[in-house]
């Protein structure tokens, strides 16, 4: 029998955007309500609820670790998680040559700790992955670490398998595509990552605004994420950011991003045409 679901009410719509907002940070415009109403749809299928109200207000009854799973659900379906390798590739450019160098000449303890800071389905960690190891030779004997986070699960576990295809890897230069991904032989056109990129990768799930972050952090990005908040959580990112990154390091945020009038914490940077924020010093 087929479900007839009807789209949101205003009413239904914000008080989801309001909770989502609290739980997230995302800010849903009421531009935005037949996005949300479909992407709410999928948590209605599966829970067998024919209405949003409903589905409301089984959010709101949840306790302890049944709320943590469908809240991360929630989010999962409410998230925007377009990505792919290379995606303004200038900044891998400002990684390789510049950054990398840099820090391999400062930094004494030979730890190197980057991390993709909302890295959806993983094509930004493991891009940052191949720029690592295209610098190997300054870098060999260090303890790597590249930590890819997301607010949604699925994202999560399609980026630990690192299978990809089509627009997803459009971007790749053809030497790195031979060079760093094996391709499927059973299902043409899709390319696993290889185990020199997941070796140095690590993911896990971070809420920004609930959970702990990550401290001694080289090189942070953060791109097409802080689009979804609104000024005062972008100033709360932005403020934390400043704690887990060290004073050498360099921060990447969205080509369509800025910190201006969010943070007076960073400075601004050109390295080879593209834009980079190095944190200030301490007061
Ligand atoms: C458009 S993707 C950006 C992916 C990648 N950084 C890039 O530039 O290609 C935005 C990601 O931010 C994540 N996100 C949204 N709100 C978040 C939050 N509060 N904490 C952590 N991640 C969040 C989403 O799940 C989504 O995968």
């Amino acid at each position: 029998m087929e479900i007839n679901i009807k789209r949101l009410t205003e009413e239904e719509f914000n008080k989801f955007a309001k909770l989502i907002y609290e739980e997230s940070g995302i800010f849903l415009k009421e531009t935005k309500i037949t996005l949300l109403s479909n992407r709410l749809r999928k948590r209605l299928q599966p829970l067998n609820l024919k209405e949003f109200s409903e589905y409301y207000d089984y959010l709101q009854k949840l306790t302890g670790e049944q709320r943590k799973k469908e809240y991360e659900m929630l989010l999962d379906v409410v998230s925007t998680n377009e990505t792919y390798f290379f995606r303004n590739e200038r900044h891998f450019d400002a990684l390789t040559q510049i950054c990398i160098p840099e820090l391999v000449k400062i930094k004494k303890n030979r730890k190197l700790r980057i991390w993709s800071a909302a890295c959806s389905t993983g094509e930004e960690p493991y891009t940052i992955a191949i720029c690592v190891l295209e610098n190997m030779h300054l870098l060999n004997g260090w303890d790597i670490q590249i930590l890819g986070t997301d607010i949604a699960p699925s994202v999560l576990d399609f980026a630990r398998i690192g299978e990809y295809s089509g627009r997803r890897i459009e971007k790749v230069p053809p030497k790195f595509l031979e060079k760093y991904f094996i391709p499927k032989k059973d299902e043409p056109g899709v390319y696993a990552v290889k185990d020199e990129l997941k070796k140095l990768t690590n993911f896990y799930y971070l809420n920004f605004f609930k959970d702990r972050f990550p401290v001694d952090m080289d090189v942070i990005f953060c791109r097409n994420v802080m689009i979804y908040f609104d000024k005062i959580y972008q100033r709360r990112l932005v403020a934390d950011f400043y704690k887990s990154i060290n004073d050498t390091g360099y921060l990447f945020i969205g080509h369509s991003e800025t910190l201006h009038s969010i943070s007076e914490d960073f400075e601004y940077r050109k390295i080879l045409e593209s834009p980079v924020y190095i944190p200030k010093a301490r007061k």
